[in-house]
């Protein structure tokens, strides 16, 4: 009998080594299920037209921040062109994000360092060169693109406000074109410049809270996907403040974690493969 009793112990579903594992797995599904359950009961409406906005032209078809890497993006449908703005030694803008060409060409050596003829003798892949600011404003012009230019670095290179706007209105582009920039500073420096050019503070890691940006003037806020994540709250605060929300990712992109995105309300995607948020976007 006894014997009986320990084998119906050990295949019971709930024996009391497993009631624990069970309680745990309860946990972590249901804690996510009731956290993300109330956001969506409170999250109001979705945005009507989200926005497709190309990470670094989307390093997924060609190599980053060049020319082709733009025109992939335009006939991918991308609403918006999102590129690193940083300045060379004799004072050109050019489009590179890292503050050296070390990673993204097959030279070596710092931005700030080099002139604009010795930026254009490197190869940026596939043949591609580093494209100055304009060229891509020129080729943005073309199609009637919007652009997402970033001020990246901005303490390093004096006046890149100055001649971000200054290129911007040369060009006659400066309605279609929103500054971003993590150094808000540099943004408060756009806006004295000139104030009807959009501007855009991007949040990193760590950032849980945009109830209260630095920039009062800020129609958009650019916060990091995996923050959303923990924190969806900051969008539906943004949407209160009459703010929208363009998203970017850290290292979770993937066509999942974008449809979760617009689902929490995202007015746009900060994206590497604008190819597959076009699809998700059926345009
Ligand atoms: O637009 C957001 C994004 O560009 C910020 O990250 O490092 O790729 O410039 P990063
Ligand atoms: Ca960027």
């Amino acid at each position: 009998m006894s014997k009986q009793n320990n084998v119906m112990k050990k295949n019971s579903p709930l024996t009391p080594r497993t009631r624990p594992a069970r309680g745990c797995l309860l946990f972590i599904i249901g804690l996510p299920l009731i956290y993300y359950g109330i956001f969506f009961a409170f999250r109001g409406p979705l945005p009507s037209n989200p926005q497709l906005l190309a990470h670094r032209g989307g390093p997924a078809h060609a190599p980053e921040n060049t020319i082709a890497a733009f025109q992939n993006a335009i006939e991918s449908g991308a609403d918006w062109i999102e590129m690193d703005v940083q300045q060379t030694k004799d004072g050109v803008l050019v489009v590179i994000h890292d503050e050296t060409v070390n990673r993204t060409t097959d030279g070596t050596g710092r931005v700030e360092d080099l002139t604009l003829e010795q930026i254009r003798a490197l190869d940026a892949g596939d043949g591609e060169l580093v494209p100055t600011f304009e060229e891509v404003i020129l080729l943005a012009r073309e199609s009637g693109v919007l652009i997402l230019p970033e001020a990246k670095s901005p303490h390093l290179y004096p006046e890149i406000e100055k001649n971000m706007v200054e290129t911007l209105i040369a060009n006659d582009y400066e309605q279609k074109a929103m500054i971003q920039s993590f150094e808000h500073d540099s943004l408060e420096i756009v806006q004295k410049i000139n104030a009807d050019i959009n501007v855009c503070p991007l949040y990193g890691l760590g950032t849980l809270s945009l109830s209260d940006p630095q920039l009062g003037e800020a129609k958009t806020l650019c916060p990091m996907a995996e923050m959303i994540v923990l924190n969806p709250w900051m969008i539906r605060q943004a949407h209160t403040d009459n703010r929208q929300v363009f998203v970017w990712f850290g290292v979770i992109e993937h066509p999942i974690a974008m449809r979760f995105m617009l689902a929490l309300g995202a007015d746009g995607l900060i994206v590497d493969d604008p190819g597959a948020l076009a699809e998700i976007l059926d345009r």
